[in-house]
């Protein structure tokens, strides 16, 4: 049985936890041969499969079928789902049904961004049994009101107000929280401070995992360089390069071969 206990486990022995977003059947089967230790469907599948500008576009009946897409391919890995825009946000039944959608369609655990009005939704789904993932720093969804995907808590005001939010979050029950560009230094205090896992993207090395968008790794989106992405492949040249490849061999009558060719 899949279950994120796992990481409170992996941070208390000090081994560090490997996430990526999969959006599909396709990249989910990929990491299930990979060592990687959890999934996270993140609503970052509307800017990334669907073009839109932002995750607020991510509504839950444009998630689940996703949801449940990487579920039918990803072994034995967690999957993280993320509750979309909103839906932590209006009241509790509301929150209460699109967790369980998720929970339904294949997640292991729902991600919740925000530590204010959604703490009650937080503790009663943990109370319910099932796991939440926080997500503080860079929310996206908030975008509108941050103004842009900016770092956050670099003053000594703001880190400590992300300090208390993460407190009152560990308070409400989460399994795990995901820290989104923040100094470094304030992801080591808090990662020191907080018993449950913290997963780092753009929030440097003292935390207990890092997550990355697996586009973004493997090199397919062109012209994302934030500062804390490493690419691990070049798949846009890749891609781009074999399907010219093929076109050539299309045009100049060099495929199919004959030994790829039916008598
Ligand atoms: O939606 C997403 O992909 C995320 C991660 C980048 C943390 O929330």
């Amino acid at each position: 049985m899949q279950s994120i206990a796992r990481f409170q486990t992996m941070k208390a022995t000090q081994q560090k936890i490997s996430m990526v977003t999969c959006y599909d059947f396709w990249s989910a089967q990929l990491v299930a041969e990979s060592a990687i230790d959890s999934i996270l469907v993140g609503d970052s599948l509307a800017v990334v499969m669907h073009g839109f500008a932002s995750t607020v576009h991510a509504t839950l009946e444009l998630m689940l079928p996703h949801v449940a897409a990487v579920a039918r391919g990803a072994g034995d890995k967690v999957i993280i789902a993320d509750m979309p825009f909103m839906t932590a946000s209006s009241d509790l039944p509301a929150g209460v049904a699109a967790a369980t959608a998720l929970i339904q369609a294949g997640a292991h655990a729902v991600k919740i961004e925000g530590a204010k009005h959604q703490l009650t939704l937080i503790a009663h789904l943990v109370e319910a049994g099932l796991p939440v993932v926080g997500h503080l720093g860079l929310t996206p969804q908030a975008v509108l009101q941050l103004g842009g995907h900016r770092v956050q808590a670099r003053t000594e005001a703001a880190a400590s107000a992300l300090i208390e939010e993460a407190e009152h979050l560990a308070r409400a029950g989460i399994s795990a929280l995901v820290l989104e560009c923040v100094p470094a230094k304030v992801a080591s205090v808090l990662t020191q401070k907080l018993d449950c896992p913290v997963i780092g993207i753009g929030a440097g090395v003292q935390v207990d995992g890092q997550v990355l968008v697996l586009q973004d790794l493997l090199g397919a989106n062109r012209g994302f360089h934030p500062k804390f992405l490493r690419k691990y492949a070049d798949l846009a040249g890749d891609v781009v390069a074999a399907l010219n490849h093929y076109h050539q061999d299309v045009t100049e009558g060099a495929f199919p071969a004959v030994c790829e060719s039916y008598a």
